[in-house]
Parts: structure tokens; sequence; C-alpha cells
């Protein structure tokens, strides 16, 4: 038996319940895993909540981590005993020990360490492919991140600075805005206090962004569409306030021939040449030093619920990770 944390019915953070389980035999095409750490992220709680369904009950929670494969099934000759790797996987990640299917793991590099890939699988090869795949940020480019202070913020805001950006990120507090700043952002809004419309406007002398990139979802939209130039890309990845309501699509065309995209890393990795290719482009920028993953809170894996209230109540900044 290890230890995990189950979710048997939906509900707030109480429902997160620290407890022994049995992880069996790998079976054909899978991995058994001794887990170094989970990463937290804002879909463990959509999970949680029954936003997003989980294919059965009770589940394990975490989507994201990184361990030592001890040992391997039938069919499996790519991974070894000893072989560290990194994951995104639908659940299953707050436990000491899973199993996982081998097709959707990725070796780490050396100069990798267990606790960055635990905070960067999900969060890390989600900046990887909205930057590189979803709209291709360039040199120039005005790019607007929203929560710029948080997991998936930190990671974007250097990686589109290091792409030679002009980074502007909102942020819910002062102490946030500068830490975005000393991780790429180049202008900082507090979006609770300022019309961080007009402070777009302002600070790209009226021209707006070529990109939007909004994680937070309810809140922002449609504002977000205000911030966008003519034929420029609304991403909408996450819905950190609740996800935006239906909407008449005549909307872009009198914001100006926008596009819109509500885009899955789930879709851009589907294909395991693509995972492969997006954790690569991630581990190059990490690797050569121009992106680093802040792990800002670590918890203890029977203090999952902690880690989900300060997640909701946005308290945490960067990563965070759960630790068996
Ligand atoms: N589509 C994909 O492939 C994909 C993959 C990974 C993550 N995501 C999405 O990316 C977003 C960020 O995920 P993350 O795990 O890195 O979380 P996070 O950004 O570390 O945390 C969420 C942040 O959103 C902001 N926020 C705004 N309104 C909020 C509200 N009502 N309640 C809570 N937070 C609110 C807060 O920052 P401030 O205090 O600065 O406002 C908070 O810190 C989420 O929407 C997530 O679903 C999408």
């Amino acid at each position: 038996m290890v230890a995990a944390v189950r979710v048997h019915k939906h509900g707030g953070p109480e429902v997160l319940t620290y407890e022994q389980v049995e992880v069996g035999a790998p079976g054909p095409g899978q991995v058994k895993i001794k887990q170094h750490a989970a990463g937290l992220n804002f879909i463990d709680t959509y999970f949680r909540s029954g936003l997003y369904k989980a294919p059965s009950m009770p589940f394990i929670s975490g989507n994201e981590g990184s361990g030592e494969v001890t040992a391997v099934g039938e069919g499996v000759t790519d991974l070894k005993a000893g072989d560290r790797v990194g994951y995104v996987l639908p659940l299953g990640c707050y436990a000491e020990e899973r199993l996982a299917p081998a097709d959707r793991l990725v070796k780490l590099p050396a100069n990798i360490t267990g606790e960055q890939a635990a905070a960067m699988m999900l969060k890390g090869m989600t900046v990887s492919y909205l930057v590189k795949r979803t709209f291709v940020v360039k040199k120039g480019h005005n790019v607007l991140i929203h929560a710029a202070a948080g997991g998936v913020g930190l990671i974007a805001c250097q990686w589109a600075n290091h792409i030679g950006a002009n980074v502007i990120g909102t942020v819910g507090s002062k102490d946030k805005a500068e830490l975005a700043k000393a991780n790429g952002c180049h202008h900082t809004i507090l979006y609770r206090e300022e019309n961080w419309v007009e402070r777009v406007s302002e600070i790209t002398k009226g021209e707006k962004c070529e990109v939007v990139y909004d994680g937070v979802g309810n809140d922002t939209f449609p504002g977000s569409l205000d911030c966008i130039k003519p034929l420029g890309m609304f991403v909408s990845y996450g819905s950190a306030s609740g996800p935006i309501k239906a909407f008449d699509i005549n909307l872009l065309q009198f914001k100006g021939s926008l596009f819109a995209t509500r885009p899955t890393l789930n879709t851009y990795a589907a294909k395991r040449a693509d995972l492969i290719a997006i954790a690569n482009d991630l581990f190059e920028v990490v690797g050569s030093g121009a992106v680093t993953i802040p792990v800002n809170q670590k918890y203890a894996l029977k203090d999952a619920r902690k880690a989900h209230e300060d997640l909701e109540g946005r308290k945490t900044t960067g990563a965070s990770i759960l630790v068996p």
C-alpha cells in the first residue's frame, strides 16, 4: 500500500482525502513509477469540483509529475527500471507510486531535476505549444499575458521575453507585479484596481496586441478582445475565474476580424511525436537558462487540501509541487 490523495465526491478542497491505496504490477504497455513529486495545477481543481468529469470515482488527483521507473510491463522496450521520467497524465499523480502508460512518458535529460520536471511538464509544455504553435510569438510582438505571476504565467513571461516580444502582464497584487517583472514581464497592470484595457492601449501607444493569452476566463472576457489588434489572436486557455459564457461570434467581426481559439495541451500533444517535440522545446529553453522554473511553494502530499486552498485563494505564485 502507498499514500495517495483521492476524491470520493466532488466539492471544495476538503474532499481531498489522504489515504492508502494499492498499486499493482504494471500491465502490458505500462510502467510502475516511484514518484519524485507531483505538480499542482488549476486543472486539478476542475476535476475535484466536477467542472471536468473524471472517468471514474473515486479517483486520485493530479495531472503532472516526475519519478523513477521501478518496473516495466510486457511490451515496453524503450524504458527500464532506473529511468527518470516526467509526464502529464489524466489524474493519478498525487501518490507515492503509480502505474502509467509508457507511451505518454518523457525521459528527462540529465540537466533537468525531478523537482523541475514535476513543476513544469504541464505548465511548461503548455507555454511551449502556446507560444510556438497556437500563435507563433515573434520579436517585437505585443503580447498580453493574464495572471502573469501564476504557474503558467511566469513561464510564459520569460519565454515571450526570450523570443523578443514586448510582454505585458496582468497581476492581482503589487508583490505579484514585482515577481512578474523579475521574470521577464516588461509592463505589469494591477487588473483588479486599474482599467486594464485602457492601460494596454496606453502601453502599446494605441496599437494593441498581436495576441492575448487568457487563462483567467470569465472575469477578463470580453475585455481581452479589446486588447487585440485587427486580425490578432485571442487564446483562451483556461478558466481560473470560471468559464467564459456563450457569446455571439459576431463580436470577433466588430473587434477587428479577430481569431479566437480554446486550445488544450491534450490536443496539441496527442501524437507522441508532438509530445516529444513540445517537451524538447521546453527542455531546450530551461537547459539554456533562458527560462527558469520558479518552484515557489512545496507542500507535503498529505497537505493537498491546503495546496488547493492556496491556489484557488490566489495565494500562490509560480509553480507549486506536492512531495510524497
Ligand atoms: N489549456 C491548457 O492546455 C492549459 C494547461 C495548463 C493550464 N491551463 C490553465 O492555465 C491557467 C493557469 O493555471 P495555473 O495552474 O498556472 O494557475 P495559476 O496561474 O498559478 O493560478 C491561477 C491565477 O489566476 C488568477 N485568478 C484570476 N481570477 C481568479 C479567481 N477568481 N480565482 C482564482 N484565481 C484567479 C490568480 O492570479 P492573480 O492574483 O494575479 O489574479 C491566480 O493566482 C488556468 O486557467 C489553467 O486551467 C491551461
